[in-house]
């Protein structure tokens, strides 16, 4: 199958593009194009077939359930079953962050094909802000299933070229929208009993999500305690207390994630700032060939044969929003060894930590 990329740079190609991926959709076949945060593999949702398509382009196991991205708000009670309890925060946290990168879990409709939720009897929504997928949702009118563009495991693309390096002639059309802005997949939330559980950490944050329980308290003039306040943190894996003295205290839960994930084919060690490492090639005795992924400068005392910086001026969004094309860079580099820096885990950079020792995992 041939892979054809549509441009979307001029109003014209884009309501071109915008009309052929919806054509291909309504085909049952499966479309990529870019979100705020990374490219997805789209098909119909309320297809079987189509959504079947998806796990065989991406050779996705079954057992990993798809994001449902909705046309628009209406269709949230359409795939989904508020209970009575998580209706004010549910409707707290879209007005807040719909369209955009939060995705939500919560009890099915039957409407929604078992292929999609791996037969679990919750499913994962979101609605995305990105123009070209609103575009493309809105023009076809059915929600869209649509996981990262990557083959399974692998690093999720933030351009259409990417895609093109993950599912070339696996696919048959890719929509290019440029980079993506977020660079990093969607924050996931699990509400349950009116209470939130953070499953994998994204660019909306656990603060961001205090907001919002801070304003639903303060709408109902209600004062919540401390043990409140602790426990709802806590349901986003941060440590209250640890919180309040200003100190790193994340550990995110990330039940349907694998530990190894977005993993380069290089195997990637991650380190704390400023430790030396000389890895030697046992084989030729000669000094490994190794590629530094640091924050703002490399502090890590060795040679390298490549470098990347995140961000030079220590901005986590610019960091977040550019980590996976160059993690792809150095993993495209013929090296030994990626040595990756931490970056402060708050805000934007829990996910990119999250990232980073998902990227680690295989190899430490
Ligand atoms: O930003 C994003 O979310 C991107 C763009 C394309 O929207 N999508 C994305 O999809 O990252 P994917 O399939 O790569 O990751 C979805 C994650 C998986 O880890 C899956 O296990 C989890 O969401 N998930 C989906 N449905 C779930 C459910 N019902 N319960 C728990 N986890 C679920
Ligand atoms: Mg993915």
């Amino acid at each position: 199958m041939e892979t054809q990329i549509l441009a979307t740079n001029t109003p014209r190609r884009l309501s071109a593009a915008v009309k052929a991926a919806a054509g291909v959709l309504a085909d049952g076949q499966t479309v990529a194009l870019p979100t705020e945060t990374v490219y997805g593999l789209a098909a119909d949702a309320l297809r079987p077939d189509a959504v079947l398509q998806i796990f065989e382009a991406k050779e996705r196991p079954f057992f990993d359930p798809l994001i449902v991205h909705l046309p628009s708000r209406d269709w949230l009670d359409r795939v989904t079953q508020i209970p009575n309890g998580s209706r004010a925060m549910v409707e707290a946290l879209v007005t807040k962050f719909w369209p955009g990168p939060l995705t939500l879990v919560l009890p099915r409709q039957l409407i929604v094909p078992d292929i999609v939720t791996a037969g679990l009897d919750t499913v994962a929504v979101r609605m995305s802000a990105h123009p070209v997928f609103r575009a493309v949702v809105e023009h076809f009118g059915h929600p869209l299933a649509a996981p990262s563009a990557n083959r399974f495991g692998r690093i999720s693309p933030t351009t259409a070229e990417h895609v093109r390096s993950e599912l070339d002639e696996r696919i048959p059309l890719i929509v290019d929208g440029g980079p993506t802005e977020h660079g990093v997949e969607s924050t996931i939330v699990k509400v349950e009993a009116g209470e939130l559980r953070l499953l994998r950490a994204g660019p909306i944050t656990p603060e961001d999500l205090g907001g919002v329980f801070q304003e639903l308290c303060e709408a109902r003039d209600y004062r919540p305690t401390e043990e409140e306040f602790a426990r709802f943190y806590e349901g986003l894996g941060v440590n209250f207390s640890a919180m309040l003295r200003g100190e790193d205290s994340v550990n995110v839960e990330a039940p349907g994630q694998l530990a190894s994930h977005y993993a380069p084919r290089t195997p990637l060690r991650l380190i704390a700032p400023g430790v030396a490492v000389l890895i030697y090639d046992q084989e030729n005795q000669v000094p490994a060939r190794l590629g530094s992924l640091a924050f703002q400068a490399p502090s890590t005392a060795a040679e390298f044969a490549c470098e990347e910086i995140l961000s030079p001026t220590g901005d986590l969004r610019e960091a977040a929003a550019t980590l996976f094309a160059k993690m792809r860079r150095l993993d495209e580099a013929g090296l030994d060894m990626i040595i990756a820096e931490q970056v402060p885990e708050r805000g934007l950079g829990i996910a990119i930590m999250d990232r980073l020792r998902k990227a680690s995992a295989q190899h430490v």
